[in-house]
């Protein structure tokens, strides 16, 4: 097994097709950059709702909105050339009726270009993901802690403790049954992560579940230490940009006071000296 996957494009059938096989490697981007990182390394890059707050500095995700979702996808799908592009779809763009699902869900796929859309939610919304399946819009669905329920749940609770549990396994199996072709499972006891990952025919992508998921998802300002404000027990910090950050401005702050910075090789000379005849 290598550290970077190989240089091929992944399809939702192939995606799929990874049930029970190699783990399947997720993280969120928002940006082309960030995207062309992820794409890098990573099977399946999502557009999460979780934009919201790691960049806009939003509560929560329920104030995520359509425009945004399209403006970050567009920007992602720049940088993804190999991975799966899945988009997250925000709270109240769906659950309404399967007819406004569709709708939003075709914008979303026809302006940003992107193999997917994820929502969020069980038994309620499976008729929703058939609907959308049905008509050509590949879904990946969420049980568990679905953050934009967060007011119903007061909080962002772990889910399916003790007889819970068969609650988010009927969600995750009606969804399953609807078509998805992946699920998250989010904040759930490890246990019930792996019986649902052996109940299902499609690959569980785990965050705070199970390293018996078929996969792993982090939000990619969380496993980079940009996101500080908050951070749950599953996140693993794999560095620590935010920090990086606040020394480099702390550095370029001090220089810019004491007039250190800009050194002569940042500032141009006068184009008819010899040493002037250069632009960049
Ligand atoms: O919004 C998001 O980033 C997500 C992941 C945490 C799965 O839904």
């Amino acid at each position: 097994m290598s550290a970077t996957r190989e240089a091929s494009s992944i399809t939702v059938p192939g995606l799929r097709a990874r049930k029970g096989g190699e783990p399947i490697v997720c993280t969120t981007a928002y940006t082309t950059p960030m995207a062309e990182i992820a794409d890098r390394h990573c099977d399946l890059v999502l557009v999460g709702d979780s934009v919201g707050m790691v960049l806009h500095g939003l509560q929560s995700t329920t104030e995520v909105t359509l425009e945004m979702m399209i403006m970050h996808g567009k920007a992602a799908r720049r940088g993804v050339k190999q991975a799966l592009l899945v988009i997250d779809m925000p709270f109240g763009s769906y659950e309404e009726t399967p007819e406004q699902a569709f709708r939003n869900a075709s914008t979303i796929i026809r302006e940003t270009g992107a193999d997917a859309v994820k929502l969020e939610g069980g038994v309620h919304i499976a008729e929703t993901i058939a609907f959308l399946v049905r008509r050509g819009i590949p879904v990946m669905a969420h049980v568990g802690l679905t953050p934009q329920s967060v007011n119903v749940f007061g909080g962002y609770r772990t889910q399916g403790q003790g007889e819970d549990s068969r609650r988010v396994l009927e969600d995750a199996v009606a969804v399953t049954r609807a078509g998805a072709f992946s699920i998250v499972l989010e904040k759930i006891p490890a246990s019930l992560a792996d019986e649902i990952t052996g109940a299902i025919d499609i690959p569980t992508i785990g965050i705070g579940a199970s390293t018996g998921c078929d996969g792993q998802v982090l939000v990619i300002d969380d496993l980079l230490g940009m996101f500080t404000a908050f951070k749950p027990k599953f996140v693993k910090r794999y560095a620590t940009l935010g920090e990086a950050a606040d020394k480099a401005l702390a550095a370029y702050a001090q220089e810019v006071r004491e007039r250190s910075f800009p050194a002569p090789e940042h500032v141009f000379p006068d184009k008819t000296s010899p040493a002037g005849d250069h632009d960049t």
